[in-house]
């Protein structure tokens, strides 16, 4: 028995499920993770992968990069935690202004899922409308808001959402098909607050916008009344400095940020309109608030995060896309030279292989793919010191450090 089993086996008299959060089991047991640094992980036994899960995107510039490492080690020898306004999220406020002009004004939250709850509250207490629509298969993080549809891990374990969510929540969520603009029209009515919309989907695997899906996504809801959400949780300084919305041209109303904002450290922010964001609390009616938020270590880990990621510029995103696509080519073509019925979908530095021949466009299409073989190949991969996480219904993420035998392993 290796020590990862011993570990799980401990695990599961202590920690619930045996994992602190459901994407990371996997059968008969999942590695324990014992340290990183750059494009590698290593387990409790001391092997080492390459890291293609890259903490499910938060590790664009891999980890322990030097910048981010230096400056949340300043930041502990001058306090963890103050729960005072510092000079420092006004920096960090300024610089995800400067890459997301459409975020007018920021609120610096601890994780994804506090960002979209408290977009979505916001929208809904901006316009003084109810309801939401989302879009099949998209995840916004584990709220009653949001948990309708989802993709990750509640479409990897079959859940249509959770047991103990409030169906009266539910009820004002309605879903829409990705990549079907007359889907959401169907959808849309003048009691809806926002639409809410990963703009590349990557909770179902990688599916991009067909083209001018997200344009028509923002006439829509626009025509409506509605706000428009940019979840970019995911895409945000993944896709480009300026995220999906710099790459695709389009100017939500409200964006989400986290994960690659942090550089490994728990951070997100909601952004937008200066009149919208001025409805939330002490200025505006719509409450969210936090202790942690805007904590010093995890403020410092994203100015330099940002910073390195200006610092390294065009060319950072230039390399990984180079990168992403030259690994998707050769996944494809090894696919290929089998005879193996597939299909590879990418965005800049995510991709994601679904064993299927029919193209991968939504919820349905993900769904139909062959899940078993994908998780066969998972484990077949961790064998040979690779790590992509082991759902279908994720992503995998090159990073900044990756090397060329990492890639070449890969
Ligand atoms: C698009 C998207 N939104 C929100 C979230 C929730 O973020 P967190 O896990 O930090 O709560 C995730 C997490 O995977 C996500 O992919």
């Amino acid at each position: 028995m290796d020590r990862s089993a011993r570990l799980y086996e401990r695990a599961r008299r202590a920690v619930a499920s045996g994992v602190n959060s459901p994407v990371r089991h996997y059968d008969p047991y999942p590695f324990f993770a014992e340290r990183a640094a750059g494009g590698a992980v290593w387990d409790a036994d001391g092997r080492r992968y390459v890291d293609l899960c890259g903490a499910y995107g938060a590790m664009l510039l891999g980890h322990r990069n030097a910048a981010v490492v230096s400056a949340v080690s300043r930041q502990l020898r001058r306090g963890t935690l103050y729960c005072m306004p510092t000079a420092e999220e006004t920096e960090l406020a300024e610089l995800i202004s400067r890459d997301y002009p459409s975020m007018r004004r920021v609120r610096l939250v601890n994780t994804g899922l506090e960002a979209t709850m408290a977009a979505i509250r916001l929208a809904r207490g901006h316009t003084g409308r109810p309801k939401i629509v989302k879009f099949d298969g998209c995840y916004h993080g584990a709220h009653d808001y949001a948990l309708v549809r989802a993709g990750s891990g509640v479409a990897h374990y079959g859940l249509a959402d959770s047991a103990g969510s409030l169906r009266a929540a539910a009820r004002q969520t309605r879903v829409a098909r990705y990549n079907d603009a007359a889907s959401l029209e169907a959808a849309m009515d003048d009691g809806v607050a926002a639409v809410i919309v990963e703009p590349v989907m990557a909770n179902m695997g990688v599916i991009p916008p067909r083209r001018g899906f997200l344009r028509s996504v923002a006439r829509i809801a626009r025509s409506h009344g509605a706000l428009l959400i940019f979840d970019e949780t995911v895409t945000g300084y993944r896709l480009g400095r300026g995220g999906a919305q710099g790459a695709y041209g389009v100017r939500p109303d409200i964006t989400t940020l986290g994960k690659a904002l942090g550089g490994g450290l728990p951070i997100a922010a909601l952004g937008g309109r200066r009149d919208v964001m001025e409805s939330l609390a002490p200025m505006g009616p719509v409450y969210e608030a936090s202790t942690f938020a805007g904590n010093p270590v995890s403020v410092a880990a994203a100015i330099a995060s940002v910073r390195e990621a200006a610092r390294l510029g065009a060319r950072l995103y230039a390399r990984l896309d180079r990168e992403c696509a030259a690994l998707a080519s050769s996944v494809s073509d090894a696919a290929a030279s089998r005879g193996i019925a597939h299909t590879v979908n990418r965005a800049g530095s995510m991709f994601q292989v679904f064993f299927s021949d029919a193209p991968v466009t939504d919820r349905d299409s993900a769904m139909a793919a062959d899940r078993a073989r994908f998780a066969r190949l998972a484990a077949l991969l961790r064998e040979r010191g690779v790590f992509v996480p082991p759902s279908q219904f994720e992503a995998s993420f090159l990073c900044h450090a990756h090397t060329r035998a990492d890639l070449a392993r890969a």
